[in-house]
């Protein structure tokens, strides 16, 4: 392990942003080692830190100070936009020991969402965050605290929607003894709690007008009042806040404040719902497949390929949460193989004409005469199924590639294409499948 040596390198007046930037990288990565050191150690490390934040915020305002005045009068220069891949910027987010907390995707909207939540962390500004449900706003949230000063300080949540609006004002700066019936002794509050940490006011969209007019109190002078007390306490908590309503049409429409808006999303971070970034499905699929297995000690579940292909193409109304949910229902309920039938009634798809089973394996059986109203359209329609099913189990069983399909099954390789073409079926959704027991 590189350890920090402070001893300045003789003979270097000027340390450099870059040289600054190396040693704070080599004290963080000590830092992670932290359990095994002893406190005086720790408390040692902790003080260089600070000194090195500060070394590097002069030199980076004399930089910005200099790099102004020689702007000045200058003409713009014209900087040509880099693009850079999705992976490179995760990559570049890791690198720099950007601490994700299970927050998973390459998507580019989550990308920037986790860049801003990045440049946001070490400062005290408000941060709000919106998206629909279970988009990850809490994840986002911790993430934000975890990458910032107050990492080992409190984080205290808190849920506008769930206190009723009597009690909002004790629930949040807490009480004197006696202050109203059932006040049966003096009584902190989430800021209280919260102090040098940082306070999540979770659906803030849900605090009632007066509850915003008491929050708009502690947010500038940050100084709270409990119940029935004269004595003003100072409180030093960073705020994040999050709604999956649209607080500025709110604001707009009046049912929120204009001022409170603006006060808490002085960064605004926007997280996309799951069908914005359909790209990551897959990824999230085998990645809550495997830590369900992990959870409930058991095989990660195979799905059949019309349930991969129902996964990856369902909307999500739910979002993350809603998928993650799914795929522990799947494991929980399924045995080695999950189908159709393991999903939650509500969201499972009507079957159409006939169903076919055994697209992982097992042999087809009708089970479902379904629509068909003659007996030549039943016929037609078992033969569909039947077809659909040899596909797919083909495809499970050569991984994906067509062309091994046509081989295996002395088919013309176009052929097999066009069959695919039909029911619609995507051999990619197959790769790196393979099942053992293929012939
Ligand atoms: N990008 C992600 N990667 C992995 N897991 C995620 C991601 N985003 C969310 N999750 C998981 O999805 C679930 C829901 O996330 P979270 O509770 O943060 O959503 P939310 O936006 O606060 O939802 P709600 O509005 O309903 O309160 C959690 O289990 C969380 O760990
Ligand atoms: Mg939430």
């Amino acid at each position: 392990m590189k350890l920090y040596n402070p001893t300045p390198t003789p003979g270097t007046s000027a340390v450099s942003f870059a040289g600054l930037i190396e040693k704070i990288e080599i004290l963080r990565s000590t830092l992670r080692w932290s359990s095994r050191l002893e406190r005086p150690e720790i408390e040692k490390l902790l003080k260089q830190a600070t000194t090195l934040r500060d070394e590097v915020m002069g030199l980076s305002h004399k930089e910005r100070f200099v790099a102004a005045a020689s702007a000045a009068g200058e003409p713009e220069a014209v900087v040509e936009p880099v693009e850079i891949s999705a992976r490179e910027r995760r990559q570049a987010l890791m690198e720099r020991s950007f601490i994700f907390e299970g927050t998973f995707g390459d998507n580019p909207k989550l990308l920037e969402a986790l860049e801003i939540a990045e440049k946001a962390a070490p400062t005290d500004l408000p941060v709000l965050i919106d998206g629909e449900s279970g988009t990850g706003k809490e994840l986002m949230a911790k993430v934000i605290h975890a990458n910032g000063a107050r990492t080992d300080k409190p984080f205290i949540s808190v849920n506008c929607g769930a206190i009723p609006e009597s009690l909002l004002e004790s629930e949040l700066f807490g009480h004197k003894k006696g202050a109203f019936t059932g006040a049966a002794s003096d009584r902190r509050g989430k800021f209280e709690s919260a102090h040098t940490g940082t306070i999540f006011l979770d659906e803030i969209g849900e605090l009632p007008l007066p509850g915003q007019v008491k929050l708009l109190r502690v947010l500038e002078p940050h100084e709270i009042q409990r119940v029935g007390s004269d004595e003003v306490i100072a409180v030093d908590t960073r705020i994040v806040a999050a709604t999956n309503k649209d607080l500025r049409r709110m604001s707009q429409e009046g049912t929120f404040r204009e001022d409170l808006f603006y006060r808490l999303s002085v960064i605004h971070v926007t997280l996309p719902a799951l069908r914005e970034r359909r790209d990551e499905i897959p990824l999230l699929v085998s990645y809550f497949g495997d830590e369900a297995a992990g959870q409930l000690k058991r095989r990660p579940v195979t799905l059949t390929p019309r349930l991969r292909d129902f996964l990856l193409h369902y909307e999500y109304p739910g979002n993350i949460r809603e998928l993650r949910n799914l795929m522990y229902r799947l494991s929980c309920l399924a045995g080695d193989t999950a189908d159709f039938a393991h999903l939650p009634q509500d969201i499972r798809p009507k079957p159409t004409g006939l169903t076919a089973v055994g697209a992982a394996g097992g042999k087809a059986s009708v089970t479902d005469l379904g629509t068909a109203t003659s007996l030549s359209e039943a016929k037609r329609a078992a033969s569909d199924e039947a077809e659909r099913a040899f596909l797919e189990r083909g495809l499970q069983e050569v991984g994906g590639t067509v062309a091994e399909l046509a081989r295996r099954f002395d088919m013309n390789r176009s052929h097999v294409q066009m069959l695919l073409k039909k029911h619609g079926i995507h051999s990619k959704d197959f790769r790196g499948n393979r099942q053992a027991g293929g012939k």
